[in-house]
C-alpha cells in the first residue's frame, strides 16, 4: 500500500492523489482520501485503480489545504469501497491510512467492540480511528493532546505498519507514525509532505527526512516535530535526494516496463563504472598480451571497490542469502558465481520461509539481503532474525550483513552496515526487469572480488571475465536493437496460448525460471520454469503442440545436454524456441524460433539471455492489451509477510 499527506497552502486533493499516482505501483485495489474543512473531516474513496477515485473526486469540492490518502493492496478484507482507506471512528472525527498489518487487530476490536464502538470494514486499520478517538474522548482530568493520543494508541499496536491520521479538532496537524514500514516526510516551504516512498516528495522537494522504526512526527504548518513512541523529542536533520522527477516518467516509451528494458546497458554500465577499476582494462590487455598462469604472481589490490570490510572474506566458510521474487532469481545466478568463482558454499532462501525454518547456524558466514525495494517485510525481518540469533553466539558466528539493492536510502539500508548500491535508481515498472539486471552485476563483482581476495581464480582469468563485462553493455544494446521487432512480431503467435515451458541449465537455470515469472506476472498465461534435465520428470506430461518450450541454449558446459532436452521437448510436438547465438547451426537445425543473442563466455550469458525472456513477455503482454505495468493483484513493494 501507498499512504500520502499534506499540510500547506495549496489545494490538498490535488498534490495528495498526484503523490498516489507516483506510489501506485505498491497497490491498486482501491484508494482513498480525506481533508479537513469546516471543522469536519471529508472522505472519499472508490474502489479499483486511482482514475475511479480521481473521477469522484471531479464531482466534489475540497476547499481544504491539509489531508491524507492511500492507495491498497488488499490485505485483511476484499478490495471492496468499504474497505478502501481512509477510515474513521464511529462520529466521523479521526481518519487514518495505514500501510501494514496490525497484527493484534481481533483483540483490539472486540475490546472496542465491548465499549460500543461500530465497525463498518473488515480491514484490520479500522481499530485504530476508534482506539485514537477512545483516547481522546475518554481524557480523564489531564488534557490529552491529538498526538498524546496518536502516541498511545500506536504504543498499543503490534505489527509492522506505518500510518497518518487526521482529527477534526485538531485541523492544522497532521501525525504520522512508522513501526516496521516505509515513511518518510518532505520538507517544503511552508508546506510538509509524507509518503511511503520518495517518488511521490520529489516533485515538491528534494528535503526529505525517513523516520526509523518507532518513530512519530507532528506536522503543522510552521514545520516537523520528530518523537519517539514513547514521545521523547527527537532532532534529526533531512537528507538531500540528488533524482529528478523526470526519472519516473516514461517519455517515449508505451510503459514503464519497456523504458525499463532498454535502460538496462545504461544500469550495467553505471554499475561497472562505479566499482570497477578504471585500470583493469588496460591491466587485462597487458595479461592477455602475456597470456600467461598468474596464479603464482604476487597478490594486487583487488580492481572491485565494493566497501566490504576484507575482514570478512577471511575464513569465509559460507553466504547465505535471503531474497524474494525475482529478486531470489537473482540470488541463484548469484549462488552459482559465488560457488563456481569464489569457491564459498552458498544457500539461498526464500525470506519468507527462512523465517521459520531458519538453517543451522555456521560460522564465518556472509547473509546478504537481495531486495530491489528495500522494503519487502519478509526479507527485513528474515535479516533482522539472522542478526538477532547471532548476537551472543561466539565471536566467529558474528553477523556480517550485507544488502544488495538500488535504494540506498531504503530501510534495508537502515538495517545492514554495508550495502551494494546497484545504482539501477527506482523501478516503476511492478514486474522487475533493470533492478534484476543490476543485482546481477552485483553478484559478478561480489563473485570476482572474493576470488580475488581468495586467490580461487587464475588472475588471468579473473581480468579476462571484468574485461568481457565491459563489452557486455554494447552487446545487450546490440540485443535489443536486433531483437525488439522480432519479438514483437512473433508474439502476435501466441494470443490463444495458455501455457508456456521455460527450460535453462546451470548457469541459464534461474533465467528459466524468471522468463517464466516474468510471463506470468503480466500477461497471467500459465509458464513454468525448469531445470531442462528435469523436464522428463514430470512437465513433458503437459507437452504438445499447444505448449511452446523456450530453451535457453548457450555455448557452453551444458549446451549439448540442452539440445537434447530440446529434442525431447520437439518429439513431443512442442513448438521451440531457443534462446542462443542465431549461428549455431542448431538454431535452425532443431528450433522453430529463435531469439537470437550474441556469443559470450557461458558465465556471462545470464545478463543477455534474460533480455529476449523480458522482451517476449512484455510483447505477449501488450499485445494482449494487458496492464503491464501494473498487473492484477501485484504490487511492487510487498511490506506485508
Ligand atoms: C514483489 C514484486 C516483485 C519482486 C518481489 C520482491 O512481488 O512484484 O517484482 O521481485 O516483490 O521484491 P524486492 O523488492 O524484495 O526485490
Amino acid at each position: 500500500c501507498g499512504i500520502v499527506g499534506y499540510i500547506g497552502t495549496q489545494a490538498a486533493s490535488e498534490i495528495l492523489i498526484a503523490g498516489l499516482e507516483k506510489l501506485e505501483y505498491r497497490g491498486y485495489d482501491s484508494a482513498g482520501l480525506a481533508t479537513i474543512w469546516e471543522g469536519n473531516i471529508h472522505s472519499v474513496r472508490a474502489k479499483g485503480k486511482l482514475y475511479n477515485l480521481r473521477e469522484k473526486l471531479a464531482q466534489v469540492e475540497m476547499p481544504s489545504s491539509i489531508g491524507i490518502g492511500h492507495t491498497r493492496w488488499a490485505t485483511h478484507g476484499k478490495p471492496e469501497e468499504r474497505n478502501a482507506h481512509p477510515h474513521m471512528d464511529h462520529k466521523g472525527r479521526v481518519a487514518v491510512v495505514q500501510n501494514g498489518i496490525v497484527e493484534n487487530y481481533r483483540e483490539l476490536r472486540e475490546e472496542l467492540k465491548a465499549k460500543g464502538y461500530e465497525f463498518k470494514s473488515d480491514t484490520d486499520t479500522e481499530v485504530i480511528p476508534h482506539l485514537i478517538a477512545d483516547i481522546l474522548e475518554n481524557k480523564t482530568s489531564e488534557k490529552i493532546t491529538f498526538l498524546e493520543a496518536v502516541i498511545k494508541a500506536v504504543n498499543r499496536l503490534e505489527g509492522a505498519f506505518a500510518i497518518a491520521v487526521l482529527c477534526a479538532d485538531y485541523p492544522n496537524e497532521l501525525i504520522v507514525a512508522r513501526q516496521q514500514a516505509p515513511l518518510s516526510i518532505g520538507l517544503g516551504q511552508g508546506e510538509f509532505f509524507c509518503a511511503s516512498d520518495t517518488p511521490a516528495l520529489v516533485p515538491y522537494t528534494q528535503a526529505v527526512l525517513s523516520l526509523e522504526n518507532g518513530e512519530i512526527a507532528r506536522l503543522t504548518h510552521l514545520g516537523v516535530e520528530i518523537y519517539t513512541f514513547a514521545g521523547e523529542r527527537l532532532h534529526k536533520v533531512p537528507r538531500i535526494l540528488n533524482w529528478s522527477p523526470t526519472l519516473v516518467e516514461k517519455h517515449v516509451f508505451k510503459h514503464f516496463m519497456l523504458k525499463e528494458i532498454h535502460e538496462q546497458p545504461g544500469v550495467v554500465r553505471d554499475c561497472l563504472q562505479a566499482y570497477l577499476d578504471a585500470e583493469c582494462e588496460l591491466e587485462s590487455e597487458k595479461i592477455s598480451e602475456k597470456s600467461a598462469e598468474k596464479s603464482s604472481e604476487k597478490k594486487t589490490p583487488s580492481p572491485i571497490h565494493l566497501s566490504i570490510p576484507s575482514s570478512w572474506y577471511q575464513d569465509l566458510e559460507q553466504i547465505e542469502i535471503l531474497a524474494c521474487g525475482t529478486s531470489w532469481h537473482a540470488s541463484l545466478v548469484g549462488k552459482y558465481l559465488l560457488e563456481q568463482l569464489a569457491g564459498i558454499p552458498t544457500i539461498v532462501q526464500y525470506a519468507s520461509e527462512a523465517r521459520y525454518a531458519p538453517t543451522p547456524l555456521r560460522p564465518n558466514t556472509i547473509t546478504i539481503g537481495v531486495t530491489q525495494s528495500g522494503e519487502t517485510a519478509d526479507t527485513l525481518a528474515s535479516l533482522a532474525m539472522e542478526q538477532h540469533r547471532r548476537v551472543n553466539a561466539r565471536p566467529e558466528y558474528a553477523a556480517k550483513l550485507l544488502g544488495i539493492t538500488n535504494r540506498p536510502e531504503s530501510s534495508l539500508a537502515q538495517l545492514v552496515p554495508h550495502i551494494i548500491d546497484t545504482r539501477a535508481g527506482i523501478e516503476i515498472g511492478v514486474a522487475a526487469t533493470k533492478t534484476f539486471m543490476a543485482q546481477l552485476i552485483a553478484f559478478y563483482l561480489l563473485a570476482l572480488d572474493i576470488a580475488w581476495h581468495r586467490q580461487t581464480l587464475p588472475q588471468s582469468r579473473l581480468l579476462e571475465i571484468l574485461k568481457d563485462l565491459r563489452q557486455i553493455p554494447a552487446q545487450m544494446e546490440q540485443l535489443l536493437q536486433d531483437q525488439e521487432k522480432h519479438i514483437e512480431e512473433l508474439a502476435h503467435d501466441f494470443n490463444e496460448t495458455h501455457d508456456f515451458i521455460f527450460l535453462g541449465r546451470g548457469i541459464n537455470f534461474p533465467i528459466a525460471l524468471e522468463g517464466a515469472l516474468k510471463l506470468k506476472e503480466i500477461s497471467y498465461i500459465h509458464a513454468e520454469g525448469y531445470p531442462a534435465g528435469e523436464m522428463k520428470h514430470g512437465p513433458i506430461a503437459l507437452l504438445d503442440e499447444k505448449v511452446p518450450v523456450v530453451a535457453i541454449a548457450m555455448p557452453g558446459s551444458v549446451y549439448e545436454k540442452v539440445i537434447s532436452n530440446a529434442q525431447e521437448a520437439k518429439a513431443r510436438d512442442a513448438r521451440l524456441i531457443g534462446v542462443m547465438p542465431k549461428e549455431e547451426p542448431e538454431a535452425k537445425e532443431t528450433f522453430n524460433d529463435v531469439l537470437g543473442v550474441p556469443c559470450v563466455d557461458e558465465i556471462l550469458s545470464p545478463i543477455l539471455t534474460v533480455i529476449p525472456l523480458q522482451l517476449l513477455a512484455y510483447h505477449i503482454a501488450a499485445r494482449r492489451g494487458l496492464d503491464v505495468d501494473q498487473p492484477r493483484n501485484l504490487a511492487k513493494s510487498v511490506t506485508v509477510e
